[in-house]
Formats: C-alpha cells, structure tokens, sequence
C-alpha cells in the first residue's frame, strides 16, 4: 500500500514538472503577430520611412511576379512577409520582414522607448538580416542578383528614408 501512494506521489509530481516545463517553453518561444506595413505607415509616414519604402522593390517585389509564381511555395517565402492574425497574406518585403512582426512592439509608448521595443520583437537588422533573402538558394531574380551582393549600396538603394523622428499622421 505505501509503495503505491509513494509511487502515485512520484508521479504526480513527475507529470506536474513536465507540465512546468511546457508552459515555461511556450512563453520563451512568445510569438508575435504581423499587422502590415498599412498600421506602420500611421506613424512612419511623416519621417518618411513608409513613402520611401513604397518606392523600392520590396514593396512591389510580389505583384511583379508572374500569377504561377506567386503560388509557388519557394517563390512565397522569399517575396512575402508573413500572414498577419486573420490569416491575410503580407504581400511584398513589408516593415516587419525586417523589423520584426509588429503587434507588441507598435504602441507608442513602447515604440518611443527602443529597449522595450526591442523586447516587444523590435529587430534592428543588419546584414544577416538581408542574406536570409539575398541568397543563392533564392529563386528567379533575387537568387541571380544574390552574387554581385554589397551590403552598403543595397542599402542606400533597397531600404529606406533614414528619418530624424516619427510622427502620428491618420
Ligand atoms: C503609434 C505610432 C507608431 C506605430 C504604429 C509604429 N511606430 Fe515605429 N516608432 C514610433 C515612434 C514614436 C518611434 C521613436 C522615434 C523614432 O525613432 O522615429 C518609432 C521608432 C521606430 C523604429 C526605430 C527604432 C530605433 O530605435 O532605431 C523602427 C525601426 C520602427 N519604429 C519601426 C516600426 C514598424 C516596422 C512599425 C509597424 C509594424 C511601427 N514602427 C509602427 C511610432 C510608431
Ligand atoms: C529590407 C529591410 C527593411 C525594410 C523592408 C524596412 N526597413 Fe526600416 N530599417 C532597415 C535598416 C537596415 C535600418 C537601419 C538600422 C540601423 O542600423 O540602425 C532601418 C531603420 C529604420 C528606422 C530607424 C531610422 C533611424 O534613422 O534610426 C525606422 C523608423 C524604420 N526603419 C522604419 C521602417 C518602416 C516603417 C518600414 C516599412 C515602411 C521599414 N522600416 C522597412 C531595414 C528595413
Ligand atoms: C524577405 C526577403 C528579403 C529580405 C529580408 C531583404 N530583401 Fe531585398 N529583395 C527581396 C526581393 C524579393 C527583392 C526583389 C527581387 C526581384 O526583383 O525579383 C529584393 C530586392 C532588393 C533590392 C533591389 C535589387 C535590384 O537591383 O532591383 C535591393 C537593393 C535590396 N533588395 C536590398 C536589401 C537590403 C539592404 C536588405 C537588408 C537590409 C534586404 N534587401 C532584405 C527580398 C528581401
């Protein structure tokens, strides 16, 4: 009989630490949401980062491919951002490809302070921020270009306005 309860008290608490331990995993591995380059624009439109991005490939790099491609799974990974949380696919290299998706870092109190941004899912990107795209295992035009790579001229080119401050605007 003693052994059973021990052996019913091991147990217990054996299934309650492997419990602890998914939760704790599923709160490291937080994901955020993609909102769109439309719920940046609010506030990026008058330092000009938004307007300026518009005016890059990234924002059209999706409509400018053919309609097969745009189905094409290797073509979707690299030419989209992600599907925000109704399920819309974020067409095009948006914001958030390269910053990093939105949702809990967007709020102005937050935004304004860039330590809590950046634990909120800010990235700041560099280089290895470009390559995941920019590189020979990608298809078409972006695999091809991928050789002549220079991170500087790519990115007076391919990125950008780089803006004094950011101001409300709709
Ligand atoms: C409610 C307004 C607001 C919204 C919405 C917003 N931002 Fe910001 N953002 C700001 C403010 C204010 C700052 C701080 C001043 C600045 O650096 O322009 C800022 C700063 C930034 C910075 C610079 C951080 C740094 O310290 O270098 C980046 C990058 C950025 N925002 C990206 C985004 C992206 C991407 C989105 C959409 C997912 C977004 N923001 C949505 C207001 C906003
Ligand atoms: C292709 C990648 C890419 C995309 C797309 C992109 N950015 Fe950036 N962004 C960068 C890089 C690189 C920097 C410079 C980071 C650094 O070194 O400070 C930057 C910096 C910024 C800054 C800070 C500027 C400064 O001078 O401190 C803001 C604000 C910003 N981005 C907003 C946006 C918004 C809003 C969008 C969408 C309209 C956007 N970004 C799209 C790569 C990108
Ligand atoms: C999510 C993938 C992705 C990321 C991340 C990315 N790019 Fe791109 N980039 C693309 C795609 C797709 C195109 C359009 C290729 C085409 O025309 O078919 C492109 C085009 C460009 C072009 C224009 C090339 C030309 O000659 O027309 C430049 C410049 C560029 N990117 C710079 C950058 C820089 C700088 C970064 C990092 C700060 C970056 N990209 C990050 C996917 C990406």
């Amino acid at each position: 009989m003693r052994v059973k309860i021990l052996t019913a008290i091991c147990l217990t608490a054996f299934i309650a630490m492997i419990a602890a331990f998914a939760i704790a995993d599923e709160k490291a591995a937080a994901k955020h949401e993609f909102i769109g380059e439309k719920k940046c624009k609010i506030c990026h439109k008058k330092d000009g980062t938004h307007p300026s991005w518009l005016e890059t490939s990234h924002a059209t790099a999706f409509d400018n491919l053919t309609p097969e491609q745009q189905k094409d799974p290797a073509y979707i990974k690299y030419y989209t951002t992600g599907t925000d949380a109704k399920g819309e696919l974020l067409t095009g290299v948006q914001c958030e490809a390269c910053h990093g998706a939105g949702a809990d870092y967007k709020a102005k109190k937050i935004m304004e302070d860039r330590e809590q941004a950046i634990a909120n899912g800010l990235l700041i990107p560099d280089e290895k921020t470009c390559l995941t795209c920019h590189n020979a295992d990608a298809p078409g035009k972006l695999g091809a270009t991928a050789k002549d790579w220079d991170f500087a001229k790519a990115k007076a080119k391919g990125v950008h306005a780089m803006p004094e401050a950011a101001e409300e605007t709709e």
